[in-house]
């Protein structure tokens, strides 16, 4: 299928020292398909159950279908990323983005299932979804972090309050 990128190719911004010591460490990534494959995907055809049962897996609330289904199709960008071993394929990844289309996007739902995370893995689908904003020309790239996850994303270089900048919210009541 088109759509389908294998990881590590050669469109990833993931550079190749790292997709080498990926390759070693982790997935004995090679030709056969019997063996574990991990794949990105910017399709939008997911299946929300599937995807609500990733979120389940980090203890994130359930969301109604419905809304999930509609961010999706509104969303600029989706990344999915799967184990694929032969024809199966599961859902470990998941991110997406709202963009204006011309300066601005902010990701949203950040996932790794918890049996693939620290391997790296989080890192190359949001290096993944970078790379298509910024082949988008998009050159504003937000997202809200929780607390815990601060660190992860300055590793990807995201910066807390550039320039004294808040983000802020409002609720209703
Ligand atoms: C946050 C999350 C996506 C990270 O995915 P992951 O695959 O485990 O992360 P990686 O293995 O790619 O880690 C990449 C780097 O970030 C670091 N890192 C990952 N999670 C971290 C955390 N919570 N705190 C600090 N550093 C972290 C890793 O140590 C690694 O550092 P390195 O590049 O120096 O080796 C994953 O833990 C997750 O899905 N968490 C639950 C959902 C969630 O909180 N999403 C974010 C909502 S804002």
């Amino acid at each position: 299928m088109v759509f389908w990128k294998k990881l590590f190719s050669s469109s990833d911004a993931v550079d190749a020292s790292e997709s080498t010591r990926l390759k070693e460490d982790l997935f004995n990534l090679d030709n056969d398909s019997s063996q574990p494959q991990i794949i990105f995907s910017t399709e939008k055809d997911i299946d929300f159950y599937e995807l609500e049962e990733l979120c389940d897996r980090v203890g994130w609330a359930r969301r109604p279908l419905r809304k999930v289904k509609k961010a999706i199709e509104h969303s600029f960008l989706v990344v999915s990323m799967w184990e694929v071993t032969g024809k199966k394929r599961r859902l470990i990844g998941f991110a997406r983005a709202t963009s204006d289309h011309a300066f601005n996007a902010t990701i949203w739902d950040v996932v790794v299932d918890p049996k693939f995370q620290s391997r790296g893995l989080g890192k190359a689908m949001m290096k993944y979804a970078i790379a298509q904003l910024r082949s988008a020309d998009i050159s504003n790239i937000t997202l809200f972090a929780d607390p815990q996850v601060v660190k992860f994303y300055q590793r990807l270089g995201f910066i807390l309050d550039p320039e004294g900048i808040k983000g802020m919210f409002w609720y209703p009541d």
